[in-house]
């Protein structure tokens, strides 16, 4: 009986313990529609190749150790292979090109990964407009080993060109762009009025987990935001040691996770990025929300 007993608890701890190991890694299934759409910037309108009509790209948003098939169809005109930046596993036909009409399943096992890692195409002239961020959070039961963030905010560093990019485009010179945008805005500072000002809105004594990723093809970036200072805990899909800066470098393909405390006078600042080479200056506005008492 006594036996019995101790066997079904056992048994029904195993179980449990079942139940977690499982309830920790989910499969997750993304739809990436590879097509043509038309975007005005620089007061100039033009077609470029998109993940779903957006630049940037859709963001994967999962946690670590899941796995994800991320199903892309080829809608546009030419061949297009796209790249895991920091997924450390091997990935069935990442080399392989989809041919427009038809469709392909990346089969992502995420292991250690952890933080910001980020997808793009593989040849130069499409990684320009096919990019985004690929967020990993921490398992369920897992905590940050740092305060915990209020929330986060992904920042990708682009660049635009007025004119078409084409498959003649294999590499792009530094300095080629006509502007850089942040999260697809290229602010004010190119002197066209219809260009629109990427905007993060922040609370007082907020913490805030900001993923920055350099997606600006062959240019090292700047990023900073007038009067804060970063906490750097993450690079390239990994935790690092902590290190504080008032600004950020990021080589080309580069992420950068860093903590941002929105802990000065309630007002709004600028964010700004630059390639480390070069005049352009692009703006964002950060902007406090509630008043401090
Ligand atoms: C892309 O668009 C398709 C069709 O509208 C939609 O089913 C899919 O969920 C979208 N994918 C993402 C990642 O937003
Ligand atoms: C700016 O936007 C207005 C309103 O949407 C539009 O009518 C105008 O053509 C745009 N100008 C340029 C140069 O894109
Ligand atoms: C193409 O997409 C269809 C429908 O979404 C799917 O059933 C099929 O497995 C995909 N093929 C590949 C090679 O990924
Ligand atoms: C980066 O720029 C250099 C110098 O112009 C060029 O040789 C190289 O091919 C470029 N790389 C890419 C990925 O465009």
């Amino acid at each position: 009986m006594g036996s019995e007993k101790q066997g079904f608890i056992w048994l029904s701890g195993l179980l449990f313990l079942n139940i977690l190991v499982l309830s920790t890694a989910d499969v997750h299934y993304y739809e990436f529609f590879l097509q043509e759409s038309q975007f005005t910037k620089l007061c100039s309108t033009k077609s470029i190749l998109t993940v779903n009509g957006s630049f940037p790209g859709p963001e994967i948003r999962v946690r670590r150790g899941d796995t994800v098939f991320v199903n892309v169809h080829n809608q546009g005109n030419h061949a297009v292979s796209l790249k895991w930046e920091g997924v450390k596993g091997s990935i069935d036909g990442s080399n392989e090109l989809i041919q427009p009409g038809t469709n392909f399943t990346y089969k992502i096992e995420l292991k250690g990964e952890i933080g910001t890692l980020w997808w793009h195409a593989t040849s130069a002239w499409a990684a320009a407009t096919v990019h985004g961020a690929f967020v990993i959070s921490p398992a369920a039961n897992e905590d940050y080993p740092f305060p915990a963030p209020t929330s986060d905010q992904t920042i990708i560093l682009g660049q635009w060109f007025k004119q078409e990019l084409t498959e003649g485009d294999k590499t792009i010179a530094p300095g080629r762009a006509d502007a850089y945008t942040i999260n697809g805005h290229p602010g004010e500072t190119y002197g066209c009025s219809n260009d629109t000002t990427f905007e993060m809105q922040v609370d007082y004594e907020g913490l805030y987990l900001v993923r920055v990723i350099n997606a600006v093809v062959n240019e090292t970036m700047v990023f900073a935001v007038a009067s804060h200072s970063f906490t750097i805990v993450g690079q390239n899909g990994a935790y690092t040691k902590r290190s504080f800066t008032n600004s950020l470098t990021l080589a080309p393909a580069q992420v950068v996770d860093v903590l941002l405390c929105a802990n000065v006078n309630v007002g709004h600042y600028y964010i700004t990025a630059r390639p480390s080479s070069g005049t352009y200056i692009t703006n964002g506005i950060l902007r406090y929300l509630t008043t401090s008492s």
